[in-house]
C-alpha cells in the first residue's frame, strides 16, 4: 500500500484532539476493477457534450492494469472516491484516466492523486511524466499548468465517436 497521504506523526499518544485521517492511496486489485470502471465512467460523463458512449469498459480497465497501475482512493460503501492510471515505459511516466467521483470533486483529491502518481514515477527513476487532455476541456489546461505541466504538442483524438472536432493536447512535467 502506498501511504503518502497519511500523516506520519499521527499517534494515539499525541495530546491534540483526533482529526480525521486522510484516506490512503492503494493500488487497485482485480476485485476493484468493476468499481474503477464505474468511477471512470461517472467522472467522464462530463465529456458527453462532445463524445458518445462510456469512457471505458471492464475489459479495457483490466487490460490497462496488466501494463500499469491504477492508484485509487476508497470512498464510502464500496465505491471509490478517486482513481488515476500510471504507466512507466523506458524511464518515462504516463498518467491518464484521472477520475474523481462527482460528489468528491473540488476537495483536493485530484491534485493529491496526481502528486502520488508523480511520486511513483520519480521513485522508479522517470525523468518526466506525460498526459493528454482533450482541447475542448478548457478547464483542464490551467488545472494541469498550475501543477507544473506544460503543453508539448497535439495528437489526434481516437477514443470514441465525436459530436464535434477535437484533438488531444499533450502535456509534460519534468520530475526533479
Ligand atoms: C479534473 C478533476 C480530476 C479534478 O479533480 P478535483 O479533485 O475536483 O480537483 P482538486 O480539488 O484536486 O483541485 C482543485 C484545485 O484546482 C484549482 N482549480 C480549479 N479549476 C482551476 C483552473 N481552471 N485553473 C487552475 N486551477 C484550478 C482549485 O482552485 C483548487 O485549488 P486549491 O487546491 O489550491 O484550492 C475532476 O474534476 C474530475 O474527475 N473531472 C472529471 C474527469 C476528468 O476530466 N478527468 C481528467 C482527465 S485528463
Amino acid at each position: 500500500m502506498i501511504d503518502l497521504a497519511r500523516p506520519a506523526t499521527h499517534s494515539s499518544l499525541m495530546a491534540r484532539p483526533p482529526r480525521p485521517l486522510s484516506p490512503s492511496v492503494r493500488r487497485a486489485q482485480p476485485a476493484d476493477l468493476a468499481a474503477v470502471t464505474r468511477l471512470i465512467n461517472r467522472a467522464h460523463a462530463v465529456e458527453a457534450f462532445f463524445v458518445d458512449g462510456e469512457r471505458v469498459d471492464h475489459a479495457e480497465v483490466a487490460a490497462l492494469r496488466e501494463r500499469g497501475h491504477f492508484l485509487i482512493l476508497d470512498g464510502d460503501g464500496g465505491e471509490l472516491a478517486a482513481a488515476v492510471y500510471v504507466r512507466i515505459d523506458d524511464g518515462r511516466g504516463t498518467i491518464g484516466l484521472l477520475s474523481v467521483a462527482p460528489d468528491h470533486q473540488g476537495r483536493g483529491l485530484g491534485r493529491r492523486l496526481v502528486a502520488v502518481a508523480e511520486a511513483l514515477c520519480a521513485a522508479v527513476g522517470c525523468v518526466d511524466v506525460e498526459l493528454a487532455i482533450v482541447n475542448l476541456r478548457q478547464e483542464l489546461g490551467p488545472w494541469y499548468r498550475s501543477q507544473g505541466y506544460r503543453e508539448i504538442g497535439t495528437a489526434p483524438y481516437d477514443q470514441r465517436p465525436v459530436k464535434q472536432p477535437c484533438h488531444f493536447v499533450r502535456m509534460q512535467k519534468a520530475l526533479a
